[in-house]
């Protein structure tokens, strides 16, 4: 099911929300489009992000904000050129600068949208790690709002779980065992042992 095909989901929003979203979400669509690789990513973000607010008992409009910004986190990188975007050979110190601009890039694109400010903590936050080494702020463990947190680790595992043009995809084993070795250094060690149960129970067949 395509990104167009979700929108129902957020009926509480009225007609010229649904309108903004639309566009958004096609946004969203060419950016997976060119990075090729991430094709679907932002659904299944969305996807599991909400699987993890549910586990956290997160009320349901919190479980609404927490699928949005999964679909829309990545939007700023529609700025990214395709030379970037899709390079093979590792990336200059300049080029990762560009990247790391992409959380701050979706923040200024949704910004103006008052329904959609809710959800610029979770996008703009979504690159920061538990230890501080994150981007953009280098915030640490519970500074990072809790629903950057969530996105943060599913998308880690989206990264992990996807082939790149420079490396195969890694063995759900193997990304078990990163998310293991890295919880309470990378990733919120809550979090990671509430999302590596959800992954073991569910249908990893979306991945492997
Ligand atoms: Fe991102």
């Amino acid at each position: 099911m395509g990104l167009n095909n979700r929108i129902h989901k957020f009926e509480k929003l009225n007609e010229p929300q649904q309108e903004i979203l639309e566009l958004l979400f096609k946004l969203v669509k060419y950016v997976e489009n060119r990075e090729q690789y991430s094709v679907g990513h932002s659904e299944r973000v969305a996807y599991y992000a909400k699987k993890i607010g549910k586990r956290l008992n997160l009320p349901p409009e919190k479980l609404d904000k927490l699928e949005l910004a999964g679909y829309l986190h990545d939007v700023g990188k529609i700025s990214i050129s395709d030379v970037i975007l899709q390079k093979t050979a590792p990336l200059t110190f300049e080029e990762r600068l560009i990247i790391q601009q992409h959380p701050l890039t979706s923040c200024e694109i949704l910004s103006p949208f008052n329904f959609l400010r809710p959800i610029i903590p979770a996008v703009k936050y979504h690159h920061e790690r538990w230890d501080g080494s994150g981007y953009p702020e280098g915030l640490k463990e519970k500074e990072i709002p809790l629903e950057a947190r969530i996105l943060g680790i599913v998308d880690s595992f989206e990264a992990l779980s996807s082939k790149r043009p420079y490396r195969n995809k890694f063995t759900i084993g193997k990304i078990f065992e990163i998310f293991e070795k890295n919880s309470g250094i990378l990733f919120d060690p809550e979090i990671t042992e509430i999302f590596i149960d959800i992954m073991k129970s569910d249908t990893i067949t979306l991945y492997f």
